[in-house]
């Protein structure tokens, strides 16, 4: 219920709408402006949703002012230090942490549905060997579906939870085959004595003749990584797959148009862009040529792992990564120059007007790549292993929009700004 109101008057015509406000938990109030049109005949106007709440959740917080970030109410710096990576995609899925029995039975329903349909293994090879694997992984998300009829029916709560454990399950499963097939290595099927990050570090790099032993040092940062990525609120691959969503698709293709959007270097891309751009500067003494680049106006480059739509402050996940980072590559005894570099940029953007003015500070993606770089994890795998951890926040979205009581499709409208009305013209007759 709204215990405020705004009153939007038309200049010219003297006619008024009064628009309720709501009052979230935190966060701005959001003005409800769905008779706007009915009342006014008038639409808003707001390019990249930059004033735009569309929808209500109750699944993410984040406070871009304060570098606040929370999940069902969770701090993210706790669930980092204290949760796995599962126990929080359940949390974003059910809206509560599990007790021991719910964490028992949601860690043993994930792995008895790791396995993807022998069939499925077939849509790798259609794909050239040095395919980018989001490319790949937005075709095998997406062809999931066809395995799956009887048991996507979107309004059946049980289906949605069914689908909801496929897709955190098979993820591991499908990521890792994109590197077995470009690295022509043997598919892996899961082995469930595995947990969840071990298993998809077995099924991406053991080698078929020797036993697998994983990096212990690896487990610990996949799962922070993970745990980090898992959701954020509205981003561009959330809205995507709740738009997909609203038009009742099947939630494996509203997943896949979801990694889709990922793969773009100002969202999900960047992680892989940073070490490119942090590759081009090499070293230090060049750091200055790069920033100067990224002010210039004429040139169209960005630091890569630089600013964020919703953050203008340091972004939370990174300051957690970055710790990280040092602390893996130390007790890796790595001396990784990249990192040297990244810290060095850091600090000179820090301390330059341009980015302090426009309050640019480093987001997540600004080290998670070199964790990724220091487990010997391929560049191009950087950000399906962001899709894999990004899917169980997708699909969380996803079912909260489905049991949402206002549910409809997404239909935004538009600005039209072509041509007037005019007559088709025979091609013979055109100029
Ligand atoms: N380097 C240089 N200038 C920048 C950068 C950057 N990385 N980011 C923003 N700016 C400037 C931009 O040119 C603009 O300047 P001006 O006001 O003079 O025109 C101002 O800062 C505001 O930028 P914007 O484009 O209006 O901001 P946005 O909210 O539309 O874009 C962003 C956000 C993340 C796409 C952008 O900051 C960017 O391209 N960053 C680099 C890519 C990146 O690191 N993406 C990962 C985002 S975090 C992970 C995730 O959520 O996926």
């Amino acid at each position: 219920m709204a215990n405020r109101s705004v009153i939007i008057t038309d200049q010219t015509t003297g006619k008024q709408l009064e628009c309720p406000v709501y009052e979230g938990q935190y966060g701005a109030p959001v003005i409800d402006i769905k008779n706007l049109y009915k009342e006014l005949g008038m639409f808003t106007f707001d390019i990249g949703y930059a004033s735009t709440a569309a929808c209500r959740s109750a699944i993410t917080y984040l406070d871009g002012e304060e570098g606040v970030l929370l999940h069902r109410g969770y701090p993210i710096d706790q669930l980092a230090e204290k949760s796995s990576f599962l126990e929080v995609s359940y949390l974003l899925i059910h809206g509560e942490l599990p007790n021991q029995t719910q964490l028992d039975e949601w860690n043993h329903a994930i792995k008895m549905h790791g396995m993807t349909h022998e069939h499925l293994s077939r849509f790798y090879q259609g794909y050239r060997y040095d395919a980018h694997p989001m490319s790949v992984l937005a075709g095998v998300v997406a062809a999931v579906a066809s395995f799956y009829h009887s048991s996507t029916d979107i309004y059946n709560p049980e289906h949605r939870m069914l689908t909801a454990r496929r897709v955190i399950a098979k993820m591991p499963n499908l990521v890792s085959k994109i590197y077995r097939y470009g690295s022509g290595l043997p598919f892996v099927y899961p082995d469930n004595s595995r947990d969840y990050i071990e298993n998809f570090m077995y099924m991406m790099f053991s080698w078929p003749t020797e036993p697998y032993v994983a990096n212990p040092v690896a487990l610990p940062a996949l799962n922070l990584l993970f745990i980090l990525h898992a959701d954020h609120e509205q981003s561009a691959s959330t809205s995507t797959v709740r738009l997909a969503g609203s038009a009742e698709s099947n939630p494996f293709a509203a997943v896949s148009a979801g990694v889709a959007t990922l793969w773009g270097k100002a969202h999900g891309g960047a992680n892989e862009a940073v070490i490119d751009m942090l590759t081009e500067i090499g070293d230090a003494k060049n750091i200055h040529k790069f920033i100067a680049r990224a002010k210039d106006k004429d040139d169209n480059f960005r630091l890569m792992g630089f600013g964020h739509r919703v953050y203008k402050n340091y972004d939370p996940r990174a300051k957690i990564i970055r710790q990280a980072c040092h602390d893996l590559l130390e007790s890796m005894n790595l001396n990784q120059p990249m990192f040297e570099v990244a810290m060095e940029l850091e600090r000179i953007a820090l301390e330059d007007d341009y980015f302090i003015s426009r309050k640019l500070y480093p987001n997540v993606d600004f080290y998670s790549g070199l964790i990724y770089q220091a487990l010997n994890i391929p560049t191009s795998m950087f950000t399906p292993m962001f899709a894999l951890a990004r899917a169980s926040g997708w699909i969380a979205q996803w079912m909260e929009m489905l049991s949402d009581g206002d549910f409809r499709i997404g239909r935004p409208r538009q600005l039209y700004i072509g041509a007037q009305r005019r007559d088709y013209v025979p091609v013979a007759q055109r100029g």
